[in-house]
């Protein structure tokens, strides 16, 4: 695998970063990660911005122009293998003297790697558990400190779920780390940005392409009933795209199969890839 690191591009296992990194010390970094299909880099101007808006709520200068990030990003992409790939980027406030307030001057660390994306089979659903929303109140920054995500996950994962769903005071929020969608009397519903939840790539276009097709979708507020009771859920994400979730809290959720708004949705998502694939 060729990564990039600060400018140059090198094997993986050559890349190195001091260890008084403040990601390191103190995960004070923000990330990206972007799919790659048939080597075009997915709603890049999206990411790119998004990655725009992490580092000013971090008051850490973007250390390379727009133009700069796609050329880097495109070289890593045509220097690794696969036509689809998932590309990470990191930026980090760089090395310094561990003190919690900002080192003068900053040198950011900027990463880039990328890892073969794996086909997404037409899902069978997957689980999900519910749990509370221990995570700090700036979720919409895409910060690399994921202790929270991690604990929260990893419970999922060890009663055999794939995803946490998030509640907030009653309300959900999204998951681990995707988006959430409901099925409500046929509209699918997924709650409005706000400082709780990450602005996703996936969650956006979803909601974009239901509404160009003119199936039913809103942006609202979810209670936890409503999640209970829904007719279908899914989680979004870049790298799993949209996946139906057919047990919440060991109960089936509808009638235990992934939903037909579900698959009209995610047919429309595998032909927005297949476009991209077509004019690569
Ligand atoms: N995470 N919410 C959280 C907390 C996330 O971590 C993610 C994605 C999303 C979905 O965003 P997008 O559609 O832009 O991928 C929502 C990535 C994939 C990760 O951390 O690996």
């Amino acid at each position: 695998m060729i990564v990039y690191l600060n400018g140059e591009f090198l094997p993986l296992d050559e890349a190195r970063v001091p260890v008084l990194d403040r990601g390191f010390i103190f995960a004070d970094g923000v990330y990206e990660v972007i799919p790659v299909y048939g080597g075009r880099l997915f709603r890049l101007p999206e990411h790119l911005q998004r990655l725009e808006n992490s580092l000013k709520s971090i008051k850490l200068q973007n250390p390379l122009t727009r133009q700069q990030w796609i050329e880097a990003l495109e070289i890593v992409v045509a220097r690794n293998s696969g036509d689809d790939q998932s590309v990470y980027l990191q930026v980090t406030r760089g090395p310094a003297k561990r003190n919690h307030n900002f080192p003068e001057p900053v040198v950011p660390t900027v990463f880039i790697m990328s890892e073969p994306l794996e086909a997404q089979p037409p899902s069978g659903g997957v689980k999900a558990v519910t749990c509370a929303d221990t995570r700090w109140q700036r979720c919409d920054i895409k910060s690399i400190a994921l202790l929270a995500n991690v604990l929260l996950r990893q419970q999922a994962v060890e009663v055999g779920a794939a995803e946490a769903i998030l509640i907030r005071e009653g309300y959900v929020m999204e998951g681990a780390a995707s988006n959430v969608f409901v099925v409500v009397d046929g509209v699918a519903i997924t709650p409005p940005k706000s400082q709780y939840i990450l602005p996703g790539i996936t969650r956006d276009l979803v909601v974009e392409a239901m509404l160009a097709a003119e199936l039913a979708c809103r942006e609202a507020d979810i209670s936890e009933a409503q999640l209970r009771s829904a007719d279908e859920i899914w989680v979004t994400s870049s790298t799993r795209e949209i996946v139906p979730v057919i047990m919440l809290d060991d109960k089936p959720v509808g009638n235990g199969q992934p939903g037909a708004v579900w698959s009209q949705v995610w047919k429309i998502y595998q032909d927005y890839k297949q476009h991209l694939r077509s004019i690569g």
